[in-house]
This record gives C-alpha cells, structure tokens and sequence, in this order.
C-alpha cells in the first residue's frame, strides 16, 4: 500500500461493473476523501492496494486499509457503519458517484469486492448534500432525519400484543404497500443521489408506513403537516421527479410512495382549519 494526495475532486473512474466467480486477488487504485472536521477543506488521498480478497466486503476492504494506515503512522479514514447486514442504514459511502455503489437495492456493506475488476480505480466520498454535513471524512451527520421523525410524533391508538394485531383486519393490499414503504432504513441515498437533495422518499416512506394502517389514523393529518414542515427546515429540496432516488434506494423504496404524500399532505391541508 502506498499514498499520495490528489486535490481533485473528479470521478472519472472506470466501471464497476462485471462479476467473476473465481478471482485471484485484486489491485486497486482508492481516492477516498480525506476531511479533518466540518470546517476543514476535504480532498482526495490516493491509496494503492495490492491484495485486495475478493471475498471481502467493501467495508472490510476499507478496514484493511485503516489497518495499514495505524500501521504505517497515519490517522484511519473514518467511516459509518453498524449493522453490515444491510439493515441499519449506517453506512453512507458514494462509490464512483453513486451512493451506495453500482448494485440494486444493496447496501454498502453488503457489496462484496469480487464485483470490481482487477486494477480498477475507485473513488470514495460522503454522501453530498446540504442537510448532511460532513462530519469528519466520510461520515456525514444524518441527525436531520431524526428530527423529521421526531417531528412525525407517535401514535396514541394502542397497538396491542401480537395476537390482538392478529385480529384487525386489515386489507392485504394495504398491509403489503405499508410493509414496503416500512423497509426504509434511513440512511439518506435517496438525498445523495437527487440533483435538489430532496428527502421525499425517505418522508414519503414513512409517512406512507402509517397512513395505510388503522394504528396510524388518529394522528394521519397532524403527523403528515409536521414532517413536511420539519422536511422544508432542514433544507432539503423539493421533489422534481427525477427517480434517482428510487434506483439509488437499497430497500427499493418506489416512487409511488411520492405520490402518497402529496395526496397525504394535500388532504391533510383540506381538512385543517
Ligand atoms: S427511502 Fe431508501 S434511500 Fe431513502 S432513506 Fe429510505 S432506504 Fe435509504
Ligand atoms: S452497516 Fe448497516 S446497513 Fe450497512
């Protein structure tokens, strides 16, 4: 492993894409985005490693790097993650301009380094937005999320054990769409991947998740107008229908949830006084 620094900012890298079964072990070529602090200019380190298992995981790739780095003298680049099961949300890394990297509905932490080449270049920056600001390298600060949930409030209906769930009805449709829309993990790749950085999917999700359920009517309007208010505090931009959001979503979270929640909030606003 060696480093250089390079202060450009570009992604021209060269494409991911190609799986291989049997791989011997891979060289590669990391810019990974160095920032000492929020305040601090970031840029570009360049790292070469040359042992790369293609059995590892992307993120065990990067600890291998960190590794090197404690043992060469040097600081480890700091990232997010958690779960690496692909559950938690947490690990918020653009892979060569896309958050999340190349693979559908996959994680980081669920990418595995056999689907890069030999010799390939990859680049490796924060999730980009305004309202998730760098905390230091390549962690951000998603804590805007937690407060439009926060905003949303909780529900007043009593849930009840497993059984008592078992026994109201709700129609299966709504269920499934409700079940889908609760898939959201929260880790903010719709944001990243939308030209306004728009938080919509992520709002629509989980405003959908209750909207559809009987346990979520009591407080529907009040919790809709709050999170979209909440939405436009944090500075997040508005929805233009690009869908980036819905192919960079690794919980494959559909855009038809957008459309939930302009009808949600339009409603809402009908019925206030
Ligand atoms: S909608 Fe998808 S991309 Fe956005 S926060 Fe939820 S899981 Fe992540
Ligand atoms: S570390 Fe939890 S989803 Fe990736």
């Amino acid at each position: 492993m060696s480093s250089s620094h390079d202060t450009h900012a570009a992604h021209g890298a060269a494409s991911t894409h190609g799986a291989h079964a049997e791989k011997k072990s891979l060289r590669l070529t990391l810019h990974v985005w160095r920032q000492r602090d929020p305040n601090a200019e970031g840029k570009f380190a360049t790292y070469k490693l040359d042992d790369v298992s293609p059995d590892m995981s992307f993120l065990e790739m990067l600890d291998v790097l960190n590794e090197r780095l404690i043992a060469g003298g040097e600081e480890a680049i700091a990232f997010d993650h958690d779960c690496r099961e692909g559950i938690c949300g947490a690990c918020s890394l653009t892979i060569n301009g896309q958050p999340h990297g190349f693979e559908r509905e996959t994680t980081t932490c669920q990418i595995h380094m056999r689907r890069f080449e030999d010799g390939q270049t990859i680049y490796i920056e924060p999730f980009r937005a305004n309202a998730f600001p760098v905390v230091k390298d390549l962690v951000v600060d998603r804590s805007a999320f937690d407060r439009i949930i926060a905003a949303g409030g909780f529900i007043t209906a009593r849930a009840g054990s497993a059984p008592d769930a078992n026994a109201l009805p709700i129609p299966q449709v709504a269920a499934d769409a409700a079940m889908d829309a609760a898939a959201c993990i929260g880790c903010g790749a719709c944001v990243a991947s939308c030209k306004n950085a728009s938080a919509m999917l992520f709002v629509s999700a989980k405003v959908s998740h209750l909207a559809l359920l009987p346990q979520g009517q009591a407080e529907r309007n009040s919790r809709v107008l709050a999170m979209v208010e909440q939405m436009d505090k944090e500075g997040f931009g508005n929805c233009t229908n690009e869908s980036e959001c819905e192919a960079a979503c690794p919980k494959g979270i559909s855009v038809s949830n957008i459309a939930r929640l302009n009808r949600e909030y339009l409603r809402a606003l009908a019925s206030s006084d």
